[in-house]
């Protein structure tokens, strides 16, 4: 169960892990390419790290290098290691739905490489299972996907197609699943990796699987799935009771999750999930130092980050978490219906805190002024509102009081 703990509690737990790691204070400890932090710069000083979990494990500095929901990994962070697999297990399992211990997964440096990692795995099944070249598997995803998967795409020597969307919605639509496909298929395409939007970043529009499965199974094609829940992660499975693209869907093998965007945990906190069985498409068996070697893109990462993400998931818990989300889609509706009163036009999935208005009733000046993110840096077409904590009513009410009048800003 995903309970919430107390902060004494936390602390408990993370100090607890901390003296389970050897660390570099450990009394041998001499093969470690790296230490603690540099004591000089940052100070150990008692007075602030006593009740400072997170930057305790920053000046610890633990190295969360390889994947450690696998049976074998580094012995030297085991209690760290273990508060990881403890995020992975709640992402999975509380929240996206999954099987108790089927799947595995490692808190990666962002939605990027989350995204990259299942499709170098996937590529590499292809090719190991089936002698697929590279020109015969096609990465595929709505054109409103991250462009992540174009970097994917070029870095992995596979073809990128995006999928035509719905003005309306902004997902992806039949007609476009099958056009692509068609056209792919017709090109000698065999195999194909889906990239399955929950939120798409400029528009937090969600794709329906169906129409991909529709399409890729009545052709016999084969495919693996893939969901980009990069931003919706933390909030679509509690806005929304639709579980399409969540492990409760035997075709999604695995998703991205971003604690560093909705659930505001610092950077360098992506997450990735994958059904157990397929790590071992991405495992480098020539990081022989390595205990256990490596199965993750990354390498070396820091251990506060899995333990940033550990602590904010306890302070909340799991309730904690559906009110969160509740507030957020609560000031979200808020700015609809006012946008609705003012005859706007908008975009905006109704589970969902992302609003992106039609840059027709925008200036550039307010849209710089109140922070609003473009499609398109050069010639936007749209403007997003992201409700997050710090957008509160206050800030929303001075946008609407300003945004759309004649008068210039002071
Ligand atoms: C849907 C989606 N996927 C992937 C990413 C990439 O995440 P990151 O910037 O953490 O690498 C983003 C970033 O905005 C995103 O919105």
């Amino acid at each position: 169960m995903w309970k919430k703990l107390n902060q004494s509690l936390i602390r408990e737990r993370v100090f607890g892990a901390l003296r389970k790691n050897r660390g570099f204070r450990g009394e041998n400890v001499l093969g470690l390419p790296a230490s603690f932090l540099d004591t000089k710069v940052f100070s150990p000083d008692h007075t602030l790290l006593d009740n400072a979990p997170f930057l305790s494990t920053m000046v610890e500095n633990p190295n969360h290098i390889g994947c450690h929901t696998l049976s074998q990994s580094e012995t030297y962070f085991e209690g760290t290691h273990a508060l990881e697999r403890e995020t992975i297990r709640i992402c999975a399992e509380e929240i996206m739905g999954a099987q108790e211990n089927s799947c595995d997964g490692y808190v990666a440096s962002g939605g990027t490489e989350a995204n990259l990692q299942a499709i170098w795995i996937y590529r590499n099944y292809f090719v190991q299972e089936f002698g697929a070249k590279h020109e015969e598997i096609a990465i595929i995803g709505s054109e409103h996907t991250h462009y992540s998967t174009a970097k994917a795409a070029n870095l992995l020597h596979l073809r990128w197609s995006p999928v035509e969307t719905s003005e309306e919605t902004m997902a992806i639509t039949q007609e476009g699943v099958e056009k692509t496909i068609g056209y792919l298929e017709k090109q000698g395409v065999r195999y194909f990796i889906v990239v399955a939007n929950m939120m798409t970043t400029m528009f937090g529009s969600v794709d329906n699987i169906d129409m991909y499965l529709d399409a890729l199974l009545k052709r016999n094609l084969s495919f693996k799935i893939h969901v980009d829940a990069a931003f919706g992660g933390f909030y679509f499975p509690f806005s929304s009771n639709d579980m399409q693209l969540t492990f409760n869907n035997p075709h999604v093998n695995s998703i991205t999750m971003d604690a560093h965007k909705m659930a505001q945990a610092p950077y360098g906190t992506g997450i990735f999930l994958i059904r157990k069985g397929w790590m071992q498409y991405a495992h480098t068996k020539e990081a022989s130092y390595v205990e256990g070697q490596d199965s993750t893109l990354i390498g070396s990462r820091s251990g506060a980050n899995a333990i940033a993400v550990w602590m904010i998931l306890m302070t909340y818990g799991k309730f904690g978490w559906h009110e969160k989300i509740f507030v957020l889609q609560k000031r979200t509706d808020w700015l609809c219906d006012k946008l609705n009163d003012r005859e706007i036009r908008y975009c905006r999935h109704p589970k969902s805190n992302i609003v992106t208005i039609d840059s027709s009733h925008l200036s550039r000046e307010v849209a710089a002024t109140f922070g609003l993110v473009p499609d398109n840096y050069n010639a936007p077409k749209w403007y997003k509102i992201v409700v997050m904590e710090h957008v509160e009513i206050e800030h929303l009410e001075r946008f609407l009081e300003n945004a759309f009048c004649e008068v210039a800003l002071p």
